[in-house]
């Protein structure tokens, strides 16, 4: 039996972690820690509440007393840190906390997995932290050993926090891995995020902005794939390595929202172009060749299935959507904030 200790449970890629790891390994025990930022969901979680290896503690990451005594009183044997500030756009308008939380947060928890001893670290990250590829070359990609090079202020929190990791592990020998993963699609997405805004503006008719002409380009991976990576380097990965994880779906945005619209049968005339995000990166496209090779991972969703799969979700789970889009989740929140 180990212990687990999840942060950011309450997100959209931590909850979803935690339904798949909770019930595939009953003999572990998971706990999750989440300081329910406007990102963060109880309801995510709410039907874990019942099984026996799952318990929640409501707090940050960046409060180092309180984060002390979780280590001193659960002995965790892993760490698995989603916790974050993850908009760029929010990152834009206020990047302090997003050195707060994606930096400071995870010092913080690597000072106490230093202190108390672990087996293992997990830091999860972002394929952000290499910048951008050029439109016009498809034969590029991000490698593990690409140099970092980011462009907004939450690409430049997480590769910080990557660079701490790998000092943590050289200087302190800490044991600890990293992935960086492209970006995610699936149920549980706060609509903020394109796909999540897109179904939520279709349903109900209205214009689905679009950044500049809509030709970024991202390497789009389902959540589920993403956290059997996640959990794959954790139990099996080599410590002190970056493992990169991606879809192999590349996609402009443009081209995710006409599809979601056709599967929704909405028009095309909902898109209106909006002016772009500045600093706005063009093209993300990763090579997992080594989790593929080390650890045998491979994908179990095809972004064309994933896709209609999780619009079908969104679409039986509007009530969901609706309680964030309403600001009652909240009300929820606060009962385990008590
Ligand atoms: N979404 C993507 O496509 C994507 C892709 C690659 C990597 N990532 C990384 O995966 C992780 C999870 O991303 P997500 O999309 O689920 O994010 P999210 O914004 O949906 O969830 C973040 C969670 O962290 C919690 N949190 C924030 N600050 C906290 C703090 N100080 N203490 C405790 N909890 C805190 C929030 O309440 C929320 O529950 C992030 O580290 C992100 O950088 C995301």
């Amino acid at each position: 039996m180990s212990k687990f200790l999840i942060t950011g449970g309450c997100g959209f890629i931590g909850s979803n972690y935690l339904h798949y790891v909770v019930n595939k390994y009953p003999k572990d025990d998971f706990v999750c820690i989440d300081s329910l930022t406007y990102a963060g969901n109880y309801n995510n979680i709410k039907d874990l509440e019942e099984k026996e290896n799952f318990h929640f503690v409501y707090g940050d990451i960046t409060n180092r007393e309180l984060i002390e005594q979780l280590f001193d009183k659960e002995k965790f044997d892993y760490v698995i840190n989603f916790a974050a500030e993850s908009h760029v756009d929010n990152s834009i308008k206020n990047p302090f906390v997003f050195a707060d939380t994606n930096i400071k947060g995870t010092l913080t928890l690597m000072d106490m997995a230093k202190k108390y001893g672990i087996k293992r670290f997990h830091q999860v990250s972002t394929d952000e932290v290499y910048g951008d590829l050029p439109l016009d070359r498809p034969d590029l990609k991000f490698h593990e050993d690409t140099p970092l090079h980011t462009s907004s202020p939450y690409s430049s929190s997480k590769a910080s926090a990557d660079l701490f990791v790998m000092a943590y592990h050289r200087t302190f020998g800490l044991p600890v891995t990293i992935s960086r993963c492209s970006n995610n699609y699936g149920a549980y997405q706060f609509p903020e995020k394109l796909i999540p805004v897109v179904i939520s503006k279709a349903l109900k008719n209205e214009p689905i902005p679009v950044y500049g002409k809509g030709e970024n380009v991202r390497d789009w991976i389902h959540v589920n794939d993403h956290n059997i990576g996640v959990d794959l380097i954790v139990r099996n990965g080599k410590d002190g390595e970056i493992y990169n994880l991606g879809g192999h779906s590349e996609r402009t945005n443009l081209e995710v929202v006409k599809t979601i619209l056709r599967q929704m049968n909405k028009p095309e005339s909902l898109i209106t172009y909006v002016t772009d995000r500045p600093g706005h990166d063009l093209r993300y496209a990763i090579d997992s060749s080594k989790v593929e090779k080390e650890l045998n991972w491979h994908l179990t969703h095809n972004f064309e299935d994933g896709i209609k799969e999780t619009v079908d979700w969104y679409l039986h789970n509007q009530e969901w959507i609706n309680n964030i889009l309403s600001g009652e989740y909240q009300k929820d929140n606060d009962q385990v904030r008590k």
